[in-house]
């Protein structure tokens, strides 16, 4: 049920990864098939790009991919169940899909408010619900790691948009990273009964469209640079992996050290 931690091997698991059309979620994915996993993508974007350089670098590997929104609970149980009927079980999951509003709490509406929440809190809970009842459970094994930021832990993360103003991500993402931290916890509590672990990862400032135009004062942190997709999907891969196998419940930073203790 729980066995030792051993090495980063993923051969013949099988795994999803939301958000994965680009980013941080195609660097996982690419990821997680080097090492031997086929990987459902999800994403509301087409994957057609990630999908091909993976069958192509990796013939071995297998990919799905589902043009859904995570967002609604049907078209994520119906991407799991697919997945599971495809390949027979299911070993991974990388809540990553993500989106991020920087208004300010004067500017913030309702609507800005809702999506980041539902995308990044409500979707999670879909998709962990649906891979741990009754896939993880019955096999008695899982590995889910949750994409958070650092902005759930420090209260937002202080960026400018290139020849404009500072601020920083909004109250809503950071509630909602926060929340994801707090939802990563209460799984693990719940699940490793069932010999499924849950861990997050807390991104500090990273190369994608989610940071385009932005300018980050990397300058102040030990790694003094931004992090690229590859710098989390290879802490992804140790969460994945039996590298992790005593280590659950834990918001990991990868962050080139921007927030410490
Ligand atoms: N880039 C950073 O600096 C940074 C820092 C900390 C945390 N993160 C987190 O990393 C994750 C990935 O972000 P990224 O930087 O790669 O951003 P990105 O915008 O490049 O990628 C996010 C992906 O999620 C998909 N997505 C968004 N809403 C969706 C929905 N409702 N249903 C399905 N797919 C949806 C998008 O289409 C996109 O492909 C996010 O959770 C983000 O909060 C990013």
């Amino acid at each position: 049920m729980w066995p030792l931690s051993s090495h980063e091997d993923l051969k013949g698991k099988v795994a999803i990864v939301t958000g994965a059309s680009r980013g941080i979620g195609a660097a996982c994915a690419y990821a997680l098939a080097r090492r031997g996993a086929n990987v459902a993508i999800v994403d509301l974007l087409p994957a057609d790009d990630i999908r091909g350089k993976i069958e192509t670098d990796f013939p071995e590997v297998q990919t799905l991919g589902y043009e859904i929104d995570i967002r609604n609970k049907g078209q994520v149980v119906q991407a799991v169940q697919a997945t599971a009927e495809q390949w027979g079980h299911i070993d991974i999951l990388v809540n990553n899909a993500g989106t991020c509003s920087r208004l300010s709490l004067e500017a913030m509406t309702e609507e800005d408010w809702d999506r980041d929440i539902s995308t990044n809190l409500k979707g999670s809970f879909f998709f962990t619900q649906a891979v741990v009842f009754p896939y993880m459970k019955e096999q008695g094994y899982g590995k889910i790691i949750n994409i958070s930021s650092i902005s759930g832990m420090i209260g937002g993360v202080v960026s400018s948009v290139q020849g404009g103003d500072s601020g920083r991500s909004g109250p809503a993402y950071a509630a909602s990273k926060g929340g994801v931290n707090a939802f990563t916890k209460w799984v693990a509590k719940e699940v490793g009964k069932y010999g499924i672990y849950c861990n997050a990862i807390a991104p500090g400032s990273v190369v994608t469209e989610l940071t385009r135009n932005m300018n980050y004062p990397v300058d102040n942190q030990p790694i003094q640079r931004m992090g690229e997709p590859e710098d989390i999907a290879e802490a992804v891969v140790y969460l994945a992996s039996p590298a992790s196998n005593y280590v659950s419940g834990q918001v990991l930073k990868v962050c080139g050290g921007l927030a410490i203790g």
